[in-house]
This record gives C-alpha cells, structure tokens and sequence, in this order.
C-alpha cells in the first residue's frame, strides 16, 4: 500500500526502540543501509538466519540502499572508478574485508595484506584507472601474523575498501532484504560541472547492468533501479530512458535532496512522474514502485505523492527526535524551549501515539531539562508514528478521492514544516 514513508534503521534496528515498538510502529516497511550492515556484520549471521528480517526477528518489509551513498556522505576520502567506488573506511575494516572475501570466493589472510582487488575486474567496459586500485586495501592494512581475537583490536580505521556493484549485490544476497537497490554513482546536486553528472549517470547505467548481472536471489529479492542525472532535464532523460527498459519492479530517483533549490526539485520529481505526457523518452512508469530517495518532510511526502510517488526515506524524523524535536502540522515543537513548561497539551491534537496518549508537552519538557535519556525513545515513536500516519491519511484520501479536499486541509492548518 503506498505512498509509504520507510524509517531508517541504519544498522538493522531504530536507535532506541525495542523490537516490539519497531514492528508496531513500521506495519510495513524499514530501509537498513548495506555499508554499514556489512561492516557491522559477518555475511554468515545474515545467511543462519536466512535473512536480515529473520535475525532480527520482524516480520515486515525490509530495503537495503547499496551503500555508495552512505560511503560519499560520510567517508573523508573517495575515488570512483569504472570498477566501483573506493572509499576510506569509517569503520574498522576487519568484518568487510571478510564480508567482500567471503563472498568473492577469496580465502584471505586478514592480517597481511595479500588481497588483490584487482582481480575482481569483471565486466569493465570502458577505459578507466582500474589499474589505479591494484593497491586497494595495501596502504593502510595492519600487518599482523597471527589471527587471535585481539587483533582484531589493531586493525585500523580509516582502510581503503573497494566496493563494486557486485559486491553490493551480493552482500545485500547475503543480507536478504526484501527489496535491493543497484548501486549508484551520487554526486552532490549542486556540482556544478555538468561533465561530472553525465559521467556519473552514465557509470551508474552501466552499473546497474552489472547489478542485475549479480542478483542472484531474484525470486526473492527484488532489485530497484536508480535514476541520477542531478538537476538536467535532458540527463534525466538518458536516465530514466535507460534504466526503464531494464524492466526491474520498482526505480527510485536519487541524486536530490542535497540542498538544491526547491523549485529545481520539484521541476526534477515533476519531470520523472508520469503526470507529464512524454512521448520521446520512457518516464516512470505507473504500474511500478517510484521511489524518492532521501525525503522526510511530510510537505515533501505530500508533494511528491501528488505527482504519483510511492516511496520515501529519510533518517529526518528520528534524527529530529534525538535533537529533543517533535514534528507536528504545525511545523517543529523544540521541547526544550521554556514555552512548554506548562502547555498540558500532547505534542499533536488527537495524535494516537503512545507519546501523545500518555505525556503533554510539558512533562517532556520536565524530562528534557532533568537529562532523561527516555526523551529520545519518546520522541522517536512520535516522530515515527506521526510520519507513518501522515502517509496513511493520504492512502485514504487518495484511495477515496479526496486528496485535493486533503492538501487544502492540510495547508488551510497553517502547515509550516521543517522550520
Ligand atoms: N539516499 C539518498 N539519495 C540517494 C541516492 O542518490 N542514491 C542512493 N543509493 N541512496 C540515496
Ligand atoms: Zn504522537
């Protein structure tokens, strides 16, 4: 059922919840992030249980994003190749080097720095520095003889890890989502060389036939497409035109919501909808999943559900929760602020969270000002149950033909969001 919003649970669960809140809560879907499961994780716990879901034992939905994205937003050094991305890793690299060697078939001495990263240049079609990375994965490797548990201690952060697009494919077959994106080559949207876009669309084309080339788990997995092509039309085009004829289930539009004006993109949405006849090139079709990438603000859910999108994530609403902010129609409530010291009102008017039945604003308050640590907890099932609900009202009023009568509400309610 959509337009659905998908909470973040970066590392397989939702900062803060218990299993039972995180499936009450999310009836239908959660995104996790293949960087950081990979790092996090060995591929065999996945695998023992069959799947992520499994493992961490609920029941609904699950999405794994192919993890470039995360490695560009947080990585302090990255180089993109034809062959993948290589990044500078946040983590200890111990799990995914033997996460990437597992399954490559590679048998690797974790503690000399024998593995050869070149070797997995399958299916590089174009003239590229592939040679550039013979030495991924050398530089910064610890060189330790004996393998007992306490080494693990001294492998630094901050290796290099090569990630190709069929590695990310085959570590989200291990993590067993039920829906895998194809990786992609994201640049910022306010690159202002419109070389560097082409290039990166264009890699991220070739990428995905790689991607659907590894999928190995199609019966039970399936693989969305991203479209890229930052702020031109006409890159948004070749995208779409290419990455549509894949015939994949569901594409998402990626490369937004990096500080782009708003009038860009919604000019970028709108153009990649199907609400606009476009007879030369192939648009996002209807009967499939349309997917932006990196949306949390309800008016931007609302938005985009108008031009006929389907599905959203954004860490936005139980990030917000952790900085004591709880979202409502009329914009942000800063808890903190001496304002709700006596306001016995819930966060929302008829909210029917667990937050809104049992606690008024100023008893958060109270809580906020005494440390308690609960407040995040408290403010993330709000945050949570607030979107998730927005995205419900829609469905109804989508559903029962209501949806003009719904923004007009909906705005005529003083809706400020985000401020
Ligand atoms: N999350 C937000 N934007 C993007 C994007 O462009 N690509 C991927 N893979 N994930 C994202
Ligand atoms: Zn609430």
């Amino acid at each position: 059922m959509t337009p659905i919003f998908m909470p973040v649970g970066t590392k397989s669960c939702i900062k803060g919840l218990l299993s039972e809140e995180v499936e009450n809560l999310c009836k239908y879907i959660i995104l996790s992030n293949t960087y950081h499961l990979s790092n996090i994780y060995e591929m065999d716990t996945f695998k023992k249980n069959k799947n992520i879901n499994n493992f961490i034992k609920f029941p609904n939905s699950m999405l794994t994003d192919s993890g470039g994205f995360q490695m560009v937003s947080l990585s302090k050094r990255i180089k993109i190749l034809e062959e993948g991305i290589i990044f500078n890793n946040i983590y200890d690299s111990y799990n995914i080097k033997k996460n990437i060697d597992y399954l490559m078939g590679r048998t690797t001495n974790y503690y000399t720095n024998n593995t050869n990263y070149s070797n997995d240049n399958s299916n590089n079609n174009s003239n590229n520095n592939s040679n550039n990375n013979s030495n991924i994965g050398t530089d910064s490797v610890n060189v330790l003889d004996n393998e007992s548990s306490t080494d693990k201690m001294y492998l630094s952060v901050g290796e290099d890890i090569l990630l190709t697009p069929e590695i990310s494919i085959r570590l989200q077959n291990y993590i067993g989502a039920d829906i895998i994106m194809a990786l992609d080559d994201v640049r910022s949207a306010l690159e202002p060389d419109i070389k560097k876009i082409e290039e990166a669309t264009d890699r991220t084309n070739r990428w995905l036939v790689r991607c659907i080339k590894s999928h190995k788990n199609k019966n039970n997995q399936t693989l969305f497409g991203i479209i890229q092509g930052g702020l031109n039309i006409n890159l948004r085009n070749k995208s779409m035109d290419f990455i549509i004829r894949q015939k994949l289930n569901g594409y998402a539009v990626g490369g937004l919501c990096g500080g782009e004006q708003k009038k860009k993109f919604i000019e970028i949405i709108h153009h990649c909808s199907n609400e606009k006849v476009n007879k030369k090139y192939n648009y996002l079709p209807i009967n499939k999943c349309r997917y932006i990438m990196g949306i949390g603000y309800i008016i931007d859910i609302l938005l985009c559900s108008i031009f006929g999108y389907d599905m959203y994530d954004c860490v936005y609403p139980t990030r917000t929760a952790r900085f004591n902010t709880a979202l409502s129609f009329d914009g942000t409530i800063k808890l903190k602020q001496s304002q709700y010291k006596y306001d016995f009102t819930p966060i929302v008017k008829h909210c029917k969270c667990y937050v809104c039945v049992k606690y008024t604003k100023a008893s958060i308050h109270m809580l906020i000002s005494k440390k308690n640590p609960i407040v995040n907890i408290l403010l993330t099932i709000h945050n949570i149950f607030f979107t998730l609900h927005f995205c419900y009202l829609m469905r109804v009023s989508i559903f029962t033909n209501k949806i003009d009568y719904f923004v007009t509400t909906v705005l005529y309610n003083n809706f400020v969001i985000g401020l």
